[in-house]
């Protein structure tokens, strides 16, 4: 008499899951993933975490769900790729500085002056010397599915207006933990003081940094014109992005699953690109409505005062990539 109930029950369940909808059967395996990044939602780096995660959850049918952690929630971006490495965080939209100390090369593109303009770098990225540097990532444990771009860095500074690398002179400037950036500003005489967004934000507020520089798409996210009075478009540095994925996750994607997150890698990289372009367009008005004094500077005349500072990264980087890379503004 048991075995006939059991033998019930069981068909009753089997029936069940045979007319169950497709979608709730599917959610039993849903994999959930966490994507971090260090600014707002609303930010480049929002844009291109909710592009990706679209992307995804969109092309897997709901197979993947990605969970988006903005404003250094799960840690610095330092942490971040240490959280990469040891599968505790699967994906990351993250700064380059945040992964020199694995990938040494990458810090080529920090070079002052070295790309002329937005789609000068974009080329660069896409092309052989961009995509070389993505594939150096596996053996650090972390899969680099794309770049992204957060855009050309500019001054901003609470003392005077600066229009010359002269007048920048002894001003104490916030820079990434980055020692190429820190070689540049040290050139023309600038005091950096390498530290944390996070870090940095406390300084400018207490006084004790004059200034600091990042991209119009930071300087928008960080609310910089409530802490900075001068805006000067140096643009002495372009600032790409990169799309990150734990390597951990990724071995034990199927092939076509790979393909999956590379094609939504390649859906974040163009939504920020879009996203640069807009707040190219739009932020300048902005930063003026809400205070900021905005000086255009002769980029020829810091890029000059920086030039000599190239003997230093011709010693540190392949000097015949640096010398190719103008070169790659003609495909444009
Ligand atoms: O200046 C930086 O450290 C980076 O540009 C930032 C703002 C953290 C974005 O990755």
């Amino acid at each position: 008499m048991r075995n006939i109930w059991l033998n019930w029950v069981a068909l009753s369940i089997l029936a069940l899951i045979t007319v169950m909808p497709a979608s709730a059967a599917d959610t039993k395996d849903e994999t959930k993933l966490k994507l971090a990044h260090a600014l707002s939602s609303t930010s480049h780096y929002g844009a291109g975490a909710s592009a990706f995660a679209n992307s995804l959850e969109t092309i897997s049918k709901g197979k993947f769900i990605v969970e988006k952690f903005p404003n250094n929630k799960l840690g610095s971006e330092h942490e971040v790729i240490e959280g990469l490495q040891s599968g505790k965080i699967d994906l990351a939209v993250i700064s380059t500085s945040a992964v020199m100390d694995l990938i040494p090369e990458i810090g080529m593109f920090d070079i002052p002056f070295l790309m002329h303009d937005l789609q000068h770098a974009r080329n660069v990225l896409d092309g052989s010397i961009g995509k070389n540097i993505l594939s150096k990532f596996p053996e650090k444990g972390i899969v680099a599915l794309a770049w992204g771009e957060q855009g050309f860095r500019h001054l901003t500074n609470n003392v005077r207006p600066v229009l010359t690398p002269e007048d920048a002179r002894g001003l104490k400037i916030r820079t990434p933990q980055n020692s190429i950036h820190v070689a540049g500003f040290n050139y023309i005489g600038i005091l950096p003081v390498p530290m944390t967004l996070t870090d940095a934000v406390k300084s400018l507020k207490d006084g004790s940094i004059d200034g600091q520089e990042n991209p119009l798409s930071v300087i928008i996210a960080t609310q910089m014109y409530n802490m900075q009075k001068y805006l000067s478009l140096t643009g002495h540095v372009y600032a790409p992005a990169l799309i990150l994925v734990s390597s951990k996750l990724y071995k034990q994607l199927s092939s076509t699953d790979k393909k999956l997150f590379q094609k939504s890698g390649r859906a974040a990289c163009l939504k920020m690109r879009d996203f640069v372009d807009d707040i190219e367009k739009r932020s300048l008005e902005r930063l003026r409505k809400e205070g900021m004094q905005v000086t255009e500077v002769e980029r020829a005349s810091f890029a000059m005062a920086m030039e000599p500072v190239y003997t230093e990264f011709y010693k540190k980087f392949d000097k015949r990539i640096i010398d190719a890379i103008p070169f790659q503004r003609k495909f444009q």
